[in-house]
């Protein structure tokens, strides 16, 4: 028995890292998972992984900076497996980072429109259904990133800033149907955005692990693991949180 059987749960940001091993998880403790991403193969070879493992998902592509992409995913979703339950809005990137005043609005604007605005499509979107289930939970992907600022990623350090006050916000609104909503903040895990910025270096590795107090970088599945309790009914009195789960990168 999982704590999730009979639920459904979407994620996006499904191809790899975080979004692929809350899937897993989520598989794992009886969900119903739909695996979003723009990575259409990554997001059919994570699903496939919950098959092998005996679970149930369906891969569905989005990109989740587009409103009308993000309605489609969920739609999908509704249609496929009759509700929704639990979402985890993870879809993110890192990109070219550069100081403010050498960073081409393009570069800002993409930031912004991915880790924000689709963060608000897909509450947007979700929340109908999550009501109709008769309540549920969101659990967004925010970052360290979101509580404290790193020079060279004002895009990304501002996105992830917003989506924690979008969480805030959107928790208030929705309490009252029985849909809680939090954010996580997570420090260095591995991931693919992770591994393109280390570029296989360990002293680049050694370095990040080293402004953690814990001393490493964190395993997705050890993020992931934040997002599902959030989302279960063990987090039932948790409401509008920004969870750090950064191995005390921002305590200090
Ligand atoms: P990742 O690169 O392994 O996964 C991100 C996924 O998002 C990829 O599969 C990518 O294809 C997908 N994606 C990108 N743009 C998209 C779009 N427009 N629509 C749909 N999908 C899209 O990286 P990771 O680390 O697993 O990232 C997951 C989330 O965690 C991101 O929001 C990231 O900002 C956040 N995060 C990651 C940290 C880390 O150290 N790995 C630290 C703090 C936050």
């Amino acid at each position: 028995m999982g704590q999730f059987d009979g639920k459904v749960v979407l994620v996006t940001g499904a191809a790899s890292g975080i979004g692929r091993a809350s899937v897993r998880l989520f598989a794992g403790e009886g969900a119903q998972v739909v695996a979003a991403d723009i990575d259409l193969d990554g997001a059919e070879q994570t699903a496939e992984l919950v098959r092998a493992a005996g679970g149930d998902a369906l891969a569905v592509p989005v990109d989740v900076a587009d409103s009308a992409a993000v309605a489609e995913m969920v739609a999908r979703t509704v249609e496929t497996y009759g509700r929704l339950d639990v979402a985890h809005n993870n879809a993110g990137i890192m990109g070219a980072g550069a100081d403010v005043a050498d960073m081409d609005d393009d570069v800002w604007q993409r930031g912004i429109d991915v880790m924000l605005s689709g963060v608000f499509y897909c509450m947007k979107h979700e929340i109908p259904h999550l009501e109709a289930a008769g309540g549920g939970a969101i659990v967004n992907t925010s970052s360290g990133a979101g509580l404290i600022g790193f020079p060279g990623q004002a895009n990304y350090v501002a996105a992830k800033h917003g989506v924690i006050g979008l969480t805030r916000s959107v928790a208030l609104e929705v309490i009252g149907k029985g849909i809680r909503v939090n954010a996580i903040c997570p420090g260095t895990a591995r991931s693919r955005m992770v591994d393109e910025w280390m570029q296989g270096s360990a002293e680049a590795e050694a370095e990040i692990a080293g402004l953690h107090p814990i001393g490493r970088i964190a395993e997705p599945e050890e993020i992931a693991q934040a997002a599902v309790w959030l989302a279960s009914p063990a987090a039932s009195f948790v409401v509008g949180v920004a969870l750090p789960v950064d191995g005390g990168y921002t305590v200090p």
